[in-house]
């Protein structure tokens, strides 16, 4: 039974993939400081997996990843009782493009600083097999679409450098290790919805900094109306483009990764995780009216520093690599990530 090591468990992307990873058999500790998310996301993966012995399998810390000490500690205890952790998937970090450009030494030292304390104690401890959360946004402008792993890494914002300086943290550790390390650098595009079951969601801290709660929250009434960020883009209604992956597709990728890197020597991969088909941020809305028969009226304000037009994957090698698809649609992004919302009008609180 291999045990995993999830930073940023409790967070959006991170709960779902927790929930895969013990339906998977994996057992699962997550260290999260609940700076954007609910330990309550844990007690609802545990009502999904619904076991007697989920306790055993799913353990909870909170605490920062800057923390060595703490992560020193969660190390040695499980080395302590003879069930050392074998892998970690790193979610944890923040993510908000117009805040980092506000405030870029948080990002430079949560994502980046974080990061670099969580691996010198994964190296202290011999556990060097690491999936980490990157990006589409280190990609910046493309010069060529849909986006494949070879186009330039050339971030417009803070987030998106914190990314890519975290991408060449990982790739001189892989090369000057002798490659004993194994590396999944995930590129995430843009990832919606929920859970089937609505029980699990996205529960951002705060005003949502993303479209999907956004559209979602003024659907439901709670917030006015939705600015929608430039109409005068280079797209067909002048909407920005986005590649919207749903976080079950995501989560799904991540199992694929893991297991990938569990099962080959001197992994080194870098992949873009998204659908390949792009939608406008109108074309998103019109999709969860459709849906939630609410509406969601916006305004259009003008275009965010750091903002770009197009932003749509290629995913051929993830798919080919991991033997991973998308199966779930735009739909079936909103009728789910609509549940969510009818469910937990107020997420996790
Ligand atoms: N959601 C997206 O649109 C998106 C797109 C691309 C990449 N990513 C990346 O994926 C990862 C997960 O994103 P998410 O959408 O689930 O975000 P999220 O905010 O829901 O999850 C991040 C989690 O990390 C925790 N955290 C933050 N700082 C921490 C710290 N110092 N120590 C411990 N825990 C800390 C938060 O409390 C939260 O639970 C992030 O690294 C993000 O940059 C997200």
């Amino acid at each position: 039974m291999s045990v995993v090591l999830v930073t940023g468990g409790s967070g959006f992307i991170g709960s779902h993939t927790c929930l895969i990873l013990l339906e998977n058999g994996f057992d699962v500790i997550v260290l999260d400081s609940f700076l954007n998310s609910s330990p309550r996301s844990i007690d609802r993966v545990k009502a999904l997996i619904g076991n007697s012995d989920i306790n055993k399998r799913l353990t909870i810390i909170e605490g920062d990843i800057r923390d060595y000490n703490l992560i020193d500690k969660v190390f040695e205890n499980r080395e302590q009782i003879g069930n050392s952790i074998d892998a970690v998937i790193h979610f944890a970090g923040v993510k908000a493009i117009s805040e980092s450009i506000n405030n870029p030494l948080k990002y430079w030292d949560i994502n980046v600083n974080g990061t670099c304390t969580l691996l010198s104690a994964m190296n202290k401890h011999n556990c060097k097999t690491i999936v980490f959360s990157s990006s589409a946004t280190v990609y910046g402008s493309p010069q060529t679409l849909p986006i494949s792993e070879s186009e330039k890494v050339n971030p417009e914002n803070p987030y998106g450098h914190s990314k890519a300086a975290i991408e060449q943290m990982l790739s001189d550790l892989y090369q000057t290790s002798c490659s004993d390390w194994k590396i999944a650098i995930l590129r995430y595009f843009n990832p919606i919805g929920s859970h089937a079951s609505g029980l699990l969601g996205e529960h951002p801290i705060g005003k949502p900094a993303n479209l999907f709660p956004l559209i979602s929250q003024v659907a439901a009434g709670r917030l006015k109306s939705l600015k929608v960020f430039g109409a005068d883009w280079d797209s067909p209604d002048g909407t920005a483009i986005r590649d919207y992956i749903h976080v079950m597709d995501l989560a799904d990728g991540h199992i694929a990764a893991l297991n990938y890197l569990l099962t080959h020597e001197f992994s080194y991969l870098k992949l873009n995780l998204g659908t390949g088909k792009g939608y406008s941020v109108l074309e998103v809305i019109s999709e969860f009216e459709k849906i939630s028969g609410k509406r969601v009226p916006f305004e259009v304000v003008s275009k965010r520093k750091g903002d770009v037009a197009i932003s749509v994957a290629d995913s051929s090698l993830a798919k080919s690599k991991l033997n991973w698809c998308p199966t779930r649609s735009l739909t079936d992004c909103c009728v789910d990530g609509w549940k969510w919302q009818l469910l937990n009008p107020i997420g996790y609180s």
